[in-house]
């Protein structure tokens, strides 16, 4: 495995967006703090769609019986996509805000960890590296056309079409 092919690239935002939660919880002016929630937020969602965009469809035509992996990672995505929305219903820095932001990093957190176990080892398995590492220039392709979640909507994907229109 190289740093650039896709499933490496997946990994190590994985653990940038451990770190940033882990350091939002200590930052106390509320300017500060919305701005770098809106940054991760906004990651999240780059993120997420480029997982659906370049990663989860190969992984749909290249992996055995992945469509439920997949099934479930689009609806853990339309999770963290709500309970990131929820965020923004509350006054930064207040108690009801920090509640919704630990639901966030909560669902991710679990979200992260269940594709690292379950998705990412039987693609490096099954995916040549040159296919990987052709797939991690996509990736940094959608990351830049889509930087600060610029030109994405953000809004839920249905799980079932998704799999459907990309699993043949
Ligand atoms: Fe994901
Ligand atoms: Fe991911």
């Amino acid at each position: 495995m190289t740093d650039l092919d896709i499933d490496a690239l997946i990994l190590s935002e994985h653990e940038a967006f451990r770190r940033a939660f882990a350091a939002l919880e200590a930052v106390k002016d509320p300017t500060e703090l919305g701005r770098r929630w809106q940054e991760l937020a906004d990651q999240l969602e780059v993120h997420a769609a480029g997982e659906e965009q370049v990663f989860y469809p190969e992984l749909l035509q290249e992996v055995d019986d992945s469509e439920g992996d997949t099934l479930h990672a689009v609806k853990d995505h339309n999770e963290i996509r709500e309970a990131t929305r929820a965020v923004a219903d509350h006054e930064v820095g207040s108690a009801a805000w920090w509640e919704a932001f630990r639901t966030a990093r909560e669902a991710t957190v679990e979200h992260l960890e269940e594709e690292e176990q379950d998705v990412l080892p039987p693609f490096r398995e099954q995916v040549e590296p040159s296919q990987r590492r052709a797939l991690g220039e996509r990736w940094l392709a959608f990351q830049d056309e889509h930087a600060r979640a610029r030109g994405l909507s953000g809004d839920d994907v249905d799980p079932d079409a998704y799999v459907e229109e990309h699993a043949s």
